[in-house]
Formats: structure tokens, sequence, C-alpha cells
């Protein structure tokens, strides 16, 4: 495995192997690397000839410096991971030779479709922005055949999908499973940063995401949506942020059940936790 911090030497290698008629597979990451990026890494390696993997804290996608400061960074252990992962390449640059003075400091246009208008877009406006400024120029580098993103960042799919339309990628994109602790709890970089009081209280989002499929399809999508916000409320150490219940591909919000997706942001102390629900799949099962 070769780790490169440039983007010439990324270049380099790809062209060599892609030369050499291998296919490239590609899993952006912000690296501290937990069980939920292995499984994308997993399925990069197992489809692609080559699967690349990027660490890299974008700071244009922070609209909070102190979270940015205190995002984990753990390179060394990542990489020793990713290599018993069989990757091959990982790119691990640094702000400075992944933008320009310029592109640092200035907002990255992209037309949203409305996507950027709710939840996290409302929470945290530019966050989108950013995300879509680093993912289209790694692709743009990377040239993957397919890339891996996981749906526990269920709103940044759906806007990377609207992304690779608009801006015309030749790449698909494979949408993964959320993995969860045992407990329940969604794995999360940001997970590294609660105590273990605070560990315990964050278990119960899950849990109440988990008991409001049983009451889908039995009431209205509104008095769901109500009736989540009060559990979670109602737990000491935990502050709701948003709880939409939404349509899966457009991200509005619904009064269906059919295609109906729950997200929720959670300050957890001052970690702010995200995850989500598919309601469909349940009544498909
Ligand atoms: P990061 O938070 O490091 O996540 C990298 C990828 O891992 C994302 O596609 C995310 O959805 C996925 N992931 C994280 N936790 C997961 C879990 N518990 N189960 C399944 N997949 C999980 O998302 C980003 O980085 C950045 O925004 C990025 C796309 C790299 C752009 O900077």
């Amino acid at each position: 495995m070769k780790i490169l911090s440039t983007q010439v030497l990324l270049r380099n290698e790809l062209e060599q192997l892609r030369a050499a008629g291998k296919t490239v597979g590609f899993v952006p990451t912000m690296g501290a690397l937990h069980a939920g990026h292995c499984s994308l890494v997993k399925r990069c390696v197992a489809e692609n000839d080559v699967c690349v993997v990027s660490v890299f804290v974008n700071p244009t996608q922070f609209n909070n410096a102190e979270d940015l400061a205190k995002y984990p960074r753990s390179l060394e252990r990542d990489a020793a991971l990713l290599e018993q992962q069989g990757v091959a390449l990982v790119f691990a640059p640094t702000p400075e030779e992944m933008y320009s003075p310029e592109e640092m400091n200035h907002t990255f246009e992209f037309d949203f479709g409305g996507l950027d208008q709710v939840m996290e877009g409302k929470y945290r406006p530019g966050h989108f922005n950013g995300v879509v400024q680093v993912v289209s120029k790694l692709f743009r580098l990377v040239q993957p055949r397919k890339a891996y993103f996981g749906e526990k960042d269920y709103q940044q799919l759906a806007i990377i999908r609207r992304m690779v339309k608009v801006m015309d990628f030749n790449v698909e994109i494979v949408g993964c499973p959320i993995v969860r602790e045992p407990s329940g709890l969604a794995l999360s970089s940001r997970n590294e940063r609660l105590s273990a009081d605070e560990k315990q209280r964050a278990v119960h989002i899950s849990q109440v995401l988990f008991e409001s499929r049983n009451l889908a399809g039995k009431h209205t999508v509104q008095y769901v949506q109500n009736w989540v916000v009060e559990q979670i409320n109602a737990v000491n150490g935990l502050q709701m942020e948003y709880y939409e219940i939404v349509d899966g591909t457009t991200l509005q919000p619904t009064s269906v059940w059919d295609n109906a997706v729950g997200c929720v942001t959670v300050y957890c102390g001052p970690v702010r936790l995200i995850d989500n629900i598919k309601y469909t799949t349940t009544q498909n099962q």
C-alpha cells in the first residue's frame, strides 16, 4: 500500500494502474476510521482491482472552527487499518495541497436543486458546498469507476448522486447501509468524543428510531415525528436539533409512509450526532 500526499504522485500512480487495465474504486473519508468506513472499504476492495481511499479532514465543509479543530486525526492508525483491508493507495493531502487560498476562502457554488435547503443544509449553511467542492475535486483526480458512500449521511449521499448527474461524472455511486454498535448507536468518528456516560445516553437515539418503526403505518407521519422528538428530548443530556420525516429521494417533508426516511440530529453534550431510519424497508420486510 502506498500513502501519497500530492495530487501529482496520485495521478502518476493511477495512470500506470489504468494503463495496466486495472479498474479503480474510491472511498472518500475524513479518517479516524471505524467499522462503518471499513464496510465501504471492504466492498470497494472486493468490487474493483484497485481501491483508493482518501483521508482528508476537509476544512471547507466545517462551519464551526471548534468542530474542525477537535475532529479526530489518526493517519498512522488509519493507514494500518487500510493496509489490512487490502487498499492499494491512500491519498492524504494537506489543505494547501487541495486548495488555492481563493478556493479555501470562497463558498463553492453548486445548484443543489433544493436538496441543501432542509435538515443538515439548514442547520449547517455552506456545509454541503464544501462537500461537493472536495468530492468533485477528488473525483476528477481519481476518476473512479465506482465510489462508495454510507447511508449514515443520508442527505450527503442524495447530494452526491445529484452532483454526479449535474456535473456529468462517469462514476457509479454505491450507497452502503449504516453500521451500528451492538447497542444500536450508529458508528461515527465523533463518538470518540463522547464520555462513557454520554455514550449510554446516545444509545437512546437509535432505540427511539427503531421503536418509531413500530408506529409507522399505524399512525400519521406527523404523529410519529412529534413522538420521536418528545422521546429523545425526554432523555437527560440529549438535545434534539431536528427530526424530519422526508421523502427518501427529494428529501422534502412528506406526509406518506411510502419511501419515507426519518433523519435526526441530536446534541449529546457538546457532540453533534446524526442518524436516520428508513420506514419503508420495515414494512416490506
Ligand atoms: P466521513 O464522515 O469520514 O465518512 C466517510 C464515509 O463513511 C461517508 O460516506 C459516510 O457516510 C460513511 N460512514 C460513516 N459512518 C458510517 C456508518 N456508521 N455506517 C456506514 N457508513 C458510514 O462523509 C465524510 O467523511 C465527508 O463528508 C466526505 C464525503 C469524505 C467529504 O469530505
